[in-house]
């Protein structure tokens, strides 16, 4: 921790009820009636239906007598207009509450639609930038069901919306935007393919490791980061390679839940910072994106918390003994690249991004608020070698 950084106050708020268990979905719908709500908008996408995911959500609402409108319109990277869209049908049928079902899309699309019919006004105007409002009203009862292990969405008071016009990615949160409750039911997940495993996975072992290591990071947020980083090095592989391991699929949804808490109310760092500039230009998946951006920027930054890099490869069950402080903190680096490329991640170039973007994306990243809580000094020229080492386009560092 910088000193300068700790002159601030810092809070901690957690305001989502977690209930989570093998088959936890089942008591969904007494749940929700708990919350007072008889009227909900579901919010959904169609892959998660054609998946069979909503069935066990549906049985379980009729089940408690709480009547649903569906709205399985939510889509990758999701934009504006489907936030506007799900507004629309909310108001329409009086709805009294919503249920996220899905990955970070639907649970930040619910967020964004909660945050429209509470003020009125479309989530753009509160999104977290200069000349913009903050939150001022709280969202109707939200109630998260996470379909992928990884986004944190299910307990993070952020969401994340695509503004086609300037082809950004804003944030909107704090407190006010949080779920008011999530079921987290491992079994939902069983049926997920190894890359949405692999790639959700990296990305809330990166926001453990970023919220970990960033400027805004405090005991309480500390605390659960490391235990989710304990759990993605050792379960991730094996939720990968065997979707049907429940043990590791349990451990995996408490790991991205765990992962959420340690972003607080706060931000991450360079490696979302760039993911999500990246994301609003080219159409990506966050998960497999950020997670080919996690070690090149674990390279890069590891000097500027040794101490806490080294305690990392603990976690990821290095065995440090004998290792001075930074010869631990690089093995960090490494546990992770090894793990990227046991998980097959595709390459950034694979994925579709052009090297010859690298000017561009670098300058977009160093703009990006998630800039400040990097625990290195970093500028556009850094940014810039963290995209090359992602293209190996240079040597590496280590
Ligand atoms: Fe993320």
């Amino acid at each position: 921790m910088r000193f300068e950084r700790m002159n601030r106050l810092k809070g901690f708020e957690m305001p989502t009820a977690v209930k989570h268990g093998i088959g936890a979905v089942q008591y969904l719908g007494e749940e929700v009636k708990n919350l007072g709500v008889d009227k909900l908008l579901v919010v959904t996408d169609k892959g998660v239906c054609a998946a069979g995911l909503i069935d066990p959500v549906v049985d379980s609402l009729n089940k408690a007598g709480v009547s649903f409108v569906l709205y399985d319109g939510v889509v990758a990277n999701p934009p504006l207009e489907v936030v506007a869209a799900g507004t629309k049908i909310y108001l329409g049928n009086n709805c009294n509450g919503l249920l996220a079902v899905g990955g970070g899309s639907s649970m930040d699309t619910a967020k964004a639609i909660g945050v429209e019919v509470a003020h009125g006004e479309p989530v753009l105007e509160y999104e977290c930038a200069d000349g913009k409002k903050p939150l001022s009203k709280r969202i109707p009862p939200l109630t998260t069901v996470p379909t992928t292990a990884g986004t944190g969405s299910e307990v993070t008071q952020w969401a994340v919306i695509t503004d086609p016009a300037r082809q950004f990615k804003f944030n909107t949160g704090g407190p006010l935007i949080a779920a008011h409750l999530t079921v987290i039911d491992p079994e939902l997940h069983v049926s997920m393919p190894p890359l949405i495993t692999a790639g959700t996975g990296m990305d809330a072992l990166c926001h453990a490791i970023e919220c970990y290591t960033c400027h805004y990071a405090q005991p309480i947020t500390d605390s659960v980061a490391l235990l989710a980083i304990e759990y993605c090095a050792k379960y991730l592989r094996r939720a990968f390679a065997n979707g049907q391991d429940i043990e590791a699929r349990y451990a995996m949804s408490q790991a991205a839940m765990l992962a959420g808490l340690s972003y607080g109310s706060e931000s991450a760092g360079a490696a979302h910072a760039m993911s999500q500039t990246l994301g609003g230009i080219i159409p990506i998946a966050h998960g497999p994106c950020v997670a080919t951006m996690l070690g090149p920027v674990m390279e890069f930054n590891w000097m500027g918390e040794p101490e806490k890099f080294a305690r990392i490869a603990q976690a990821m069950g290095v065995n440090t003994f004998g290792m001075s402080v930074d010869e631990a903190a690089k093995e960090a680096v490494l546990a992770v690249y090894e793990l990227v490329d046991d998980l097959c991640i595709p390459s950034l170039a694979d994925q579709g991004v052009p090297e010859d973007m690298i000017p561009r994306l670098a300058k977009e990243a160093f703009n990006d608020p998630q800039t400040v809580g990097n625990p290195r000094d970093i500028d556009v020229k850094g940014y810039e070698w963290i995209y090359k080492r992602c293209f190996d386009l240079v040597e590496p560092s280590l």
